[in-house]
C-alpha cells in the first residue's frame, strides 16, 4: 500500500485519526511534527517555530515529509503542509491524500478545548480571534485542501467507510 496521507485544518484529528486508521489498515503510522522535533531535537513544534521562525519550520516539515512518506504506513501531516512547496503534489503523486474536513464551528470548539498555547500560530488569541483565524486560514487552505483525493468527514463517515476505500484504492 502507498503511503497515506491525512491533510486537514489543526483540530481535525488528523493524529488521532491516523492512529486508528492505522491500526485497521495494519500500517504504521507517522507524525510530521513529531518527526521534525525528532530530527531537530526539540520536545515541541512551538519551540522550535519560537527559536528558529516559521521558515525554517516549513522547510523541515518537507524534510519530515520526505522522511516519513514510506509504504504502508499513515500520515498525519501538519496542517499547512499542503499549502507549502510543492508538498501537496508530491504528496499525490507517491501516495494517496486524504482531507479529514470539518466545519469552521467544530473546529472552533475543538480547538477551544485543546491547549491553544501549543499551537504557535493560535497562541494567545481570544476567542473572536480564534474565530477569525479559522475562518480566514480555512478560506486561504481550502484550494489547498479540497485538491486530495479523498475527502473524509469524521462526523459524517464511520473510519471503516474510508479504510475500505482505502484497501480498494
Ligand atoms: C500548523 C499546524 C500544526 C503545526 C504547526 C503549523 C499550521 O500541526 O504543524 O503549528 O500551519 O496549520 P497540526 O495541524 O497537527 O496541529
Amino acid at each position: 500500500m502507498k503511503p497515506i496521507f491525512l491533510i486537514g485544518f489543526m483540530g481535525a484529528g488528523k493524529t488521532t485519526l491516523g492512529k486508528q486508521l492505522a491500526k485497521k489498515l495494519y500500517a504504521a503510522f507517522a507524525d510530521t511534527d513529531q518527526q521534525i522535533c525528532i530530527n531537530n531535537q526539540t520536545d515541541t513544534v512551538a519551540e522550535l517555530i519560537k527559536k528558529n521562525g516559521m521558515d525554517f519550520f516549513r522547510a523541515q516539515e518537507q524534510v519530515a515529509l520526505h522522511q516519513v512518506a514510506k509504504k504502508n504506513t499513515v500520515v498525519a501531516t501538519g496542517g499547512g503542509a499542503p499549502c507549502f512547496f510543492d508538498n501537496l503534489e508530491w504528496m499525490k503523486k507517491n501516495g494517496t491524500v486524504v482531507y479529514i474536513e470539518l466545519d469552521k464551528k467544530t473546529l472552533f470548539h475543538r480547538l477551544k478545548q485543546s491547549n491553544l498555547n501549543e499551537r504557535p500560530l493560535l497562541a494567545g488569541k481570544t476567542d473572536t480571534e480564534l474565530e477569525q483565524y479559522i475562518i480566514q486560514t480555512l478560506q486561504d487552505r481550502r484550494a489547498y485542501y479540497e485538491q486530495a483525493q479523498i475527502i473524509f468527514n469524521p462526523l459524517k463517515d464511520k473510519l471503516e467507510v474510508l479504510a475500505k476505500l482505502l484497501i480498494d484504492y
